[in-house]
């Protein structure tokens, strides 16, 4: 079926006819091309049915292949058809009577690539997604992989759009660094090869042009020890001091070794910083981001929002309008611990973590309780104790220097979407949270010039953008919310 008589005719094909999405159909007047995967082939007396798929929407679009009406060649190309195979369909689309608004009266079909029905890891239609992950090179042909790829599109260009409409800058900060933003010791070390180990690697020279084998020169390259950035905040920090509002958008890493459906080794971070801000102007601005990008999702991925509300959230769709139509809760950590004793009184025993106090670091529990349960709302947990946050974040004049003024968004199905904060802009405090911590000021003489030179008060937050698709998609692992997910035991692909 792949001779070059097909071959040519496709290409000929393809130079005439205008070729269409399928998110795009609609009745044209004369013929047109689809391209795309089959996904299923229906074979009766008279005609062919073939369910085409392009990637442009979820449904893809069905092909009538009378035989009546198509040439010879496509006859036998139909016989070798199955799903999985590529092709190119040429037809007239109409209005049709069946599930879909729209079909393929078709003249001609030709396949471009096979696809061995015995062989192919998704000739079935049910795969788990567990399953699925072992094949993520095929599984974006999936309807549940492909909706989320493309909510996934609509939410990174939406974030954009977002700041760049409000006059944030977009930075891209260093995915190698020195220094350890949340000094919470999750980093990936950067290092060069032990040449002992890799022989084929380009090897050191010495002076006379001669290799020097099994040279280790991983302390060298950048003359300090170097990691993989968790977080462009300390960076992005820097162009806030002085371009105002500005936003990363970018990889982090975090060695983590646990095995939950939020985390990854290797997620991508929404990292806002602005000048002149506190933290409610912080809260402000994640709470209308979300508004907006959730917005933007609702009207530009109804398909695949309407297909996640079948198959996997009755409520989406109503939980994702209430997040654009009402204000978010605002609830001290104080008062959280509160709420949460009390409630825990009631039955200790359904808790994991029962022991809740001034200082607990919240369990994902306890922010699913909040979120779910007490407020049925994203709700914003502000004022947390000093001693469970990073350095940098400002001290809460207001409260005897027991919290700072560090945020956190909960949000229902997910827990923690979003981290934040004022920064510690007075040098002298700045100084002396650091030596408590036995953090050593020369390692960040670079942030501490930010409060030498013109300090500001300055705040911003991180969103985790792979837990905002598992949000929006209401996909319940983190790891269906990229496309190759990284996380202890996985980095195939
Ligand atoms: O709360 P975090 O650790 O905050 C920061 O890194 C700050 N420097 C951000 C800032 O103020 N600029 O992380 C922010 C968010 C979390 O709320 C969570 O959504 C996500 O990043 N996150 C992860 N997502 C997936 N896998 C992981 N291992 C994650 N760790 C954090």
């Amino acid at each position: 079926s792949m001779s070059t008589e097909t071959d040519s005719e496709v290409a000929s094909s393809s130079k005439i006819l205008k070729r269409i999405k399928t998110v795009d159909a609609a009745p044209t007047d004369g013929e047109v091309a689809i391209k795309g995967w089959v996904r299923t082939v229906r074979k009766q007396k008279t005609l062919a049915f073939v369910e085409v798929n392009d990637g442009s929407s979820l449904s893809g679009i069905q092909c009538v292949l009378p035989f009546d009406d198509i040439d010879e060649a496509s006859k036998k190309e139909i016989d070798n058809l199955s799903t999985g195979c590529s092709v190119e369909v040429v037809g007239k689309i109409v209005e049709s009577q069946g599930k879909q608004k729209y079909e393929v009266q078709s003249s001609n079909l030709r396949i471009v690539g096979e696809c061995p029905a015995d062989t192919y890891p998704l000739a079935k239609k049910r795969h788990s997604l567990e399953y699925l992950r072992t094949i993520a090179h095929l599984r974006p042909r999936t309807n549940t992989v492909a909706a989320v790829a493309r909510v996934r599109s609509v939410l990174a260009g939406s974030i954009h759009q977002f700041f760049q409409d409000t006059g944030f800058v977009y930075v891209q900060t260093p995915l190698i660094t020195a220094s350890d933003c949340e000094g919470a010791g999750e980093m990936f070390r950067v290092t060069t090869l032990d040449l002992d180990n890799v022989g084929e690697l380009p090897m050191k020279k010495d002076e006379d042009g001669k290799t020097l084998a099994g040279v280790d020169y991983e302390e060298d390259f950048f003359g300090k020890p170097a990691f993989l950035t968790v977080s462009g905040q300390l960076g992005g920090e820097t162009h806030a001091c002085a371009l105002g509002d500005i936003y990363t958008f970018g990889p982090t890493f975090r060695a983590e070794n646990s095995q939950t459906t939020r985390h990854l080794a290797e997620f991508n971070m929404v990292e806002p910083e602005m000048a002149f801000a506190d933290l409610n102007s912080a809260m402000d601005n994640a709470e209308n981001m979300l508004k907006y990008v959730v917005g933007e999702a609702l009207k530009k991925c109804d398909e695949d929002l309407t297909f996640f509300s079948k198959f996997y959230d009755k409520g989406l769709k109503e939980r994702l309008e209430k997040v654009v139509k009402k204000p978010f809760v605002r609830c001290s950590y104080r008062d959280a611990i509160k709420y949460l004793q009390e409630e825990i009184a009631k039955d200790p025993s359904k808790w994991q973590f029962p022991d809740v106090e001034f200082g607990t670091d919240l369990a994902t529990e306890h922010e699913r309780w909040l979120a779910e349960t007490k407020f049925n709302s994203c709700v914003f947990v502000y004022n947390y104790p000093k001693k469970i946050k990073a350095f940098y974040m400002r001290d809460n004049d207001e409260d005897g220097g027991e919290t700072v003024n560090a945020m956190d968004l909960l949000v229902p199905g997910v827990g923690e979407l979003v981290g934040g904060s004022q920064r510690e802009d007075r040098l002298d405090v700045l100084l002396e949270k650091m030596s408590e911590l036995d953090l050593d000021p020369e390692d960040y003489w670079w942030y501490l010039d930010l409060r030498r030179f013109g300090s500001v008060p300055h705040a911003g937050y991180g969103l985790g953008f792979e837990r905002l698709v598992c949000y929006v998609t209401s996909v319940e692992n983190i790891r269906e919310a990229i496309a190759f997910p990284r996380y202890p035991g996985n980095a195939e692909f």
